[in-house]
């Protein structure tokens, strides 16, 4: 099975230095990322917190790209706006955050907005099915949100398979989300993910005086990736 979208890497800032995300999104995107991926968590839909709008709306100037903003928050509705104000160019919601995630959708188009739906590894891939006509992406997550650096779950790479499966050859980003690294890229890519957030695996061993790394992790994760596809064609 083929994926007509090109391999993206979509740093996640939740590994950047906090003191510093608007020089961490440009080094980012210098060392190559695609998309630039911000986590946005409220200590109560996931046991973390981080930041809301004004943060997204602040980093707006220092990423040129496509700002992909995962809303780990419920609920979701009351905040689309003020995230589609701040310049986000993807909201993620996700499927478990309340009991209406199609007007969620719905809302985050009529905003102006690509739409996401993110499914937690306990979330089967079929609850995206009713939603299929609503998205540009779905985002399968490999850990359960809240943390960065916490270990890949090998279990959803059928739930990336089955969202594949699914999605047939509508224009759907198929997103993948946690513990993506040089090791697990390739099978995420096998199973047909094209947006591979990683956090932990781009920043490690760099930072914005000394960015080199970010550079060499990105190029790893990508060339992991696209040779797994390669094996495929
Ligand atoms: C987890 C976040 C992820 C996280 C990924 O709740 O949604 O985006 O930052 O971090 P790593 O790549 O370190 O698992
Ligand atoms: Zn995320």
């Amino acid at each position: 099975m083929t994926n007509s979208h090109p391999i993206r890497i979509a740093p996640s800032i939740l590994a950047a230095d906090f003191a510093n995300f608007g020089a961490e999104c440009r080094a980012a995107e210098d060392a190559g990322a695609d998309w630039i991926h911000v986590d946005v968590m409220d200590g109560h839909f996931v046991p973390n917190l981080t930041f809301g709008p004004a943060m997204c709306k602040a980093l707006r100037p220092h990423i040129r790209g496509t700002m992909d903003v995962h809303l780990m928050i419920a609920p979701v509705d009351p905040y689309i706006q003020a995230f589609a104000d701040a310049g986000a160019d993807v909201l993620t919601a996700h499927v478990e955050a309340g009991p209406h995630i199609h007007r969620t959708l719905q809302a985050i188009r009529a905003a102006g907005v690509k739409a996401g739906v993110a499914l937690n590894p306990g979330t089967p891939a079929s609850a995206a099915q009713p939603l299929l006509d609503m998205v540009d992406l779905i985002c399968v997550m490999t850990v359960n949100p809240g943390f960065g650096g916490q270990s890949f779950i090998a279990s959803q790479l059928q739930t990336i398979r089955d969202v594949k499966a699914m999605i047939g050859d509508r224009p759907i980003h198929i997103e993948v989300d946690g513990g993506v690294d040089t090791k697990t890229a390739p099978d995420v890519a096998r199973a047909g993910a094209d947006v591979l957030v990683a956090g932990s695996a781009v920043f490690r061993g760099g930072s914005v005086e000394a960015p080199d790394a970010y550079g060499a992790n990105i190029v790893a994760i990508r060339a992991a990736a696209e040779s797994a596809r390669g094996e495929m064609a």
